[in-house]
């Protein structure tokens, strides 16, 4: 068996389309400019490629994007001020603060300093209760958009066996809350998990959350699954730097049903629905 290929970029630029649509009806009609900040402290070139991306991706869908970046030994007094600031600013409807943050800066206290109306990232404390217990949330964007080529490929996902390998808070929990959400079975994998390759067999449904790449190889995943890669490691093979996942891809795609490539599978779709967030923030604040 071949595995689809799931396309992700495809998938994201139409979210992308449908945004900026919308962005430009609301401006029209109501003269609002949905505006989004993001917050970078130090300079950790990975963060810097992120934010730069989001920056442009938010000017293409017709939104103001505002960038603060701060020096690295930034006081956290000054960057709780600066995120006060932003909840009190009516232009900004979207704050997200780029992580991870220097490790002087409590990355807990400064997230949860964001008003949850305008947490776009959906990482505010408030917001994981309010997605963990079934309420309208603001969602992490990269889960969303693993959930978005789901619900795209199989329609309902009710009954079916979810594995999500990870667990950290910005994917793998709130990936199984929207999965449990969507009516399947969720087991949450991890570094710790008792025989891994069994477990991440059992899954119609894998979701690759580990930060460690290709680890998971094609005879770990049930054949016919759909199997979506989160992550995005830089490697050097053969003297060429690459971008992989933490699957497999080779030997994963004769096995899946459908998989997701790295890159332009996940990634793109953060992006987007860090947009769709956004607009959802600023339609909320504006009844
Ligand atoms: N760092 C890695 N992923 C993310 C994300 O989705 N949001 C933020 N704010 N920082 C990140």
């Amino acid at each position: 068996m071949t595995a689809r290929i799931i396309d992700g970029k495809a998938f994201a630029q139409d979210v992308r389309a449908r945004v900026a649509e919308h962005v430009a009806r609301i401006k029209e009609a109501n003269g609002i400019t949905p505006g989004l900040a993001v917050v970078l402290v130090g300079d950790d070139p990975a963060s810097e490629v992120y934010v730069r991306s989001k920056g442009k991706a938010t000017v293409e869908a017709g939104m103001n994007s505002y960038e603060h970046r701060l020096p690295a030994d930034t006081p956290e007094s000054e960057l709780l001020a600066l995120i006060r600031r932003l909840n009190e600013d009516p232009a900004v409807h979207g704050i997200l603060v780029q992580l991870p943050l220097p490790s002087h800066l409590d990355s807990n206290l400064v997230i949860n300093t964001i008003d949850p109306a305008k947490d776009v990232d959906g990482f505010h404390i408030s917001n994981v209760g309010l997605l963990g217990t079934g309420q309208k949330a603001m969602v992490p964007c990269t889960p969303l958009g693993c959930l978005m080529l789901l619900r795209d490929l199989h329609g309902s996902l009710a009954g079916m066996e979810a594995v999500v390998v990870g667990r950290s808070n910005i994917v793998g929990k709130p990936m199984a809350q929207l999965l449990l959400g969507d009516s399947c079975t969720v087991t949450i994998a991890h570094s710790r998990t008792r025989d891994l390759p069994d477990v991440c067999r059992r899954g119609d449904i894998l979701v690759a959350a580990v930060g460690r790449p290709e680890m998971i190889p094609g005879d770990w995943i049930k054949p016919g699954a759909t199997v979506i890669d989160v992550g995005i490691n830089r490697i050097e093979r053969d003297g060429k730097k690459r971008l992989v996942g933490d699957v497999d891809f080779e030997s994963a795609a004769k096995v899946a049903g459908a998989i997701t490539p790295v890159p332009g599978g996940v990634g793109p779709m953060t992006i987007a629905c860090l947009l769709a967030n956004t607009l959802t923030a600023c339609c909320r604040a504006h009844g």
